[in-house]
């Protein structure tokens, strides 16, 4: 009864130059292992749902892409954007798509673009997801913070859940998208939050039903489309539809609201997880924490390194040069070259954002 939802879509202007509107970060190997994230995440999730249950939805512009990196994903899996409209709609669309063809279906989304090791925790924390979803419940998956992130949402744990199947879970008394750092410092200081994953597992219909107690349009919207995916009014709809869709997360949407009615659960994800947010955690993850280590990416850099530490990411090959520089971040591409430190690689985003210049 499980489906798997990819949700692919964003820029990831913090990973600028390299993550463009048409290479988004989801298409590209941030981790060295010859694989883009998509494909890495497709790889976790296909043995758990099947193959043939795994929806992905994304834009129309990264079709090909997606599909020649996911040769084994069914036409009827595709959902394609014509705009963006954030992840209530891309994740409510699959939703009110596979509760049609599927009632009673429980679907798990999942970011494309974040960096698992060992898929055994990580299977054993979905299925348990499943349990509780089975249950009636919005389940979501936490990860033990270690800083004051403020790109994330918090989740506060509180009493175990009594779930058949899922010994690890807990109720959720409160989530917060993306706090201020103050509060963000008073939540890992307390001991009882934890970061969300990115990952929600539900009942398509539960998922539905609380996203349209805050947004009742949006849902309306979503449920219309839904009901002509499958058959030739689709365009029209699409046409319709599409351009009034709100904009809006599906942490405001469901998560924070579902939280304060005590539908949302938490089990803890207890295998490593990065959601490769800058170039600063791509150094991380390249060099196991080793500050003092140079990282490379890139299948044909050619990298001269002397007392310098960092990273460089190349998709060139020509020959680059690094004498005595720390934490130095190096962005190298055809068209626009990026140089920073990894105390300030956090910042990309906003320059690049002010600027404009994310094509
Ligand atoms: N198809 C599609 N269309 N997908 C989208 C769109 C869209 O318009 N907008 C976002 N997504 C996808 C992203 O590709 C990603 O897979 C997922 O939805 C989450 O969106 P992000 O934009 O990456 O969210 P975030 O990183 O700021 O925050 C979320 O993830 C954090 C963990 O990495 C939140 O869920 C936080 O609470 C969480 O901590
Ligand atoms: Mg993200």
């Amino acid at each position: 009864r499980f489906y798997a939802v990819i949700p692919a879509g964003g820029i990831g202007s913090r990973l600028w130059p390299l993550s463009r509107a048409d290479a988004p970060k989801f298409l590209h190997d941030l981790t060295g292992s010859g694989q883009t994230l998509l494909r890495g995440t497709w790889d976790r999730l296909a043995p758990i749902a099947g193959p043939d249950r795994v929806m992905v939805v994304t834009g129309r512009a990264h079709r090909a892409a997606v599909e020649q990196q996911l040769p084994q994903l069914a036409d009827r899996n595709v959902v394609l954007e014509s705009e963006p409209k954030d992840s209530s709609a891309a994740i409510g669309l699959a939703a009110a798509i596979l509760e049609r063809r599927e009632p009673g279906v429980i679907i798990g989304s999942f970011a494309a673009d974040h960096v698992i090791n060992d898929v055994r925790r990580f299977r054993r924390a979905i299925v348990e997801a499943i349990s509780v979803a089975d249950a009636g419940y919005i389940a979501t998956i936490g990860i033990v913070p270690t800083e004051p992130a403020i790109g994330f949402g918090y989740i506060e744990a509180g009493e175990r859940l009594e779930v058949p199947g899922a010994p690890s879970a807990l109720a959720v008394t409160r989530f917060v998208e993306k706090p201020d750092l103050e509060t963000a410092r008073q939540y890992v200081d307390s001991g009882r939050h934890v970061w969300n994953a990115g990952m929600f597992i539900s009942r398509a219909d539960v998922l539905l039903d609380e996203m349209a107690k805050t947004k009742p349009d949006l849902v309306a919207g979503l449920r219309r489309l839904a009901e002509a995916w499958d058959t030739p009014e689709r365009g029209a709809v699409v046409d319709q539809v599409w351009p009034g869709l709100e904009k809006i997360a599906i942490d405001y949407s469901v998560a924070e609201p579902a939280a304060a009615e005590g539908r949302l659960a938490v089990i803890e994800g207890d295998f490593s997880w990065d959601d490769v947010g800058d170039f600063a955690s791509i150094a991380k993850m390249q060099s196991g924490g080793r500050t003092s280590d140079l990282a490379i990416l890139g299948e044909h850099a050619r990298v001269l390194a002397d007392s310098s530490s960092g990273v460089v990411v190349t998709d060139r090959d020509r020959l680059i040069t690094l004498i005595g520089v720390e934490n130095i971040v190096v962005v190298d591409t055809e068209d626009a070259l990026l140089v920073t430190t990894s105390e300030h690689a956090q910042r990309v985003k906003s320059v690049v954002d002010a600027l404009k210049i994310s094509g």
